[in-house]
């Protein structure tokens, strides 16, 4: 067993993604997220996850491509957004062929950190990326940290979250179109006290560090908070914000970051 807590498979990862996606969707998070968005013509999402953020995103976009490393996540993605009457292409990163783009969210199974990501999208052609939620399952923490399972611990996942993070703004500056966005929404614990202007200014201090390097620019009043409940990170195994030892004060947010683009 890791110290990661329970061993979890990608299918694992998939079926404890699910439980928490759903009470997320029921507390009206993935709404609260379509919420801050204005209609976009192409979006690059980072990990689709079971599709309720792909849904979100394909109510506001023209065009969806989702890059997903857990095949498992991919399929359930595709079919769920099928069962929702919405085109889906689904195909691998390491593929001969190209995506043809023709559906209106087009599935790439492959990991974000997989320079292939650059042959299969033209650069300046995406005007928002979605970095939602990001976390992964423990053998894909490993591999892009360069430890074993067993030497990680509860830090390598905000850790590991930061390294995608730096991929976005590093993609971001490749991919994206004058005027693009990053919008990255994550789980947080915060005193539930503190006023706003101080979450805010020290979130986008944490962001700076690459914001500034890759050329993009923070509105500190741009960052919004919205509470969840303890009982939708409980819904699964999956380790998220380790709040189990916080102090009673410490509760469960959700984080709206976005960074825009200076050409
Ligand atoms: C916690 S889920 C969030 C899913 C979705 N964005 C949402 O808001 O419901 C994070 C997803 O990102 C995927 N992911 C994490 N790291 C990735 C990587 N390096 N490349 C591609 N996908 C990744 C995971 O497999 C997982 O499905």
């Amino acid at each position: 067993m890791s110290k990661l807590g329970t061993p979890m498979s990608p299918s694992d990862y998939a079926q404890h993604w699910r439980a928490n996606a759903e009470s997320f969707d029921n507390q009206g998070c993935y709404q609260w997220m379509n919420d801050q968005l204005t209609p976009i013509f192409t979006i690059l999402e980072i990990g689709c996850g079971s599709g309720r953020s792909t849904l979100a995103l394909a109510r506001k976009g023209n065009k969806i491509i989702s890059i997903e490393a857990n095949e498992t996540l991919a399929c359930e993605t595709s079919s769920y957004l099928r069962s929702e009457g919405i085109s889906v292409e689904i195909i691998r990163i390491d593929s001969v062929s190209l995506p043809t783009f023709s559906s209106k969210v087009t599935i790439v199974v492959g990991d974000v950190f997989n320079e292939r990501m650059l042959q299969i999208i033209k650069p300046r052609s995406i005007n928002f990326i979605a970095c939602w939620l990001i976390g992964a399952y423990p053998a894909l923490i490993s591999v892009t940290l360069g430890k074993t399972i067993d030497e990680l611990t509860t830090q390598d996942i905000p850790d590991y979250r930061k390294n995608v993070h730096q991929r976005c703004y590093e993609l971001g500056s490749i991919l994206l179109a004058e005027d693009g966005i990053i919008h990255f929404v994550d789980r947080v614990g915060l005193i539930a006290t503190a006023p706003l202007a101080e979450t805010q200014s020290e979130f986008a201090r944490q962001h700076r560090k690459f914001s500034d390097r890759f050329a993009f620019n923070i509105k500190e009043s741009d960052i919004a908070i919205k509470h969840i409940t303890q009982a939708s990170l409980d819904a699964s195994q999956i380790q998220h914000i380790g709040l189990n030892d916080a102090p009673p004060e410490i509760a469960c947010f959700m984080i709206s970051i976005k960074a825009a683009f200076i050409v």
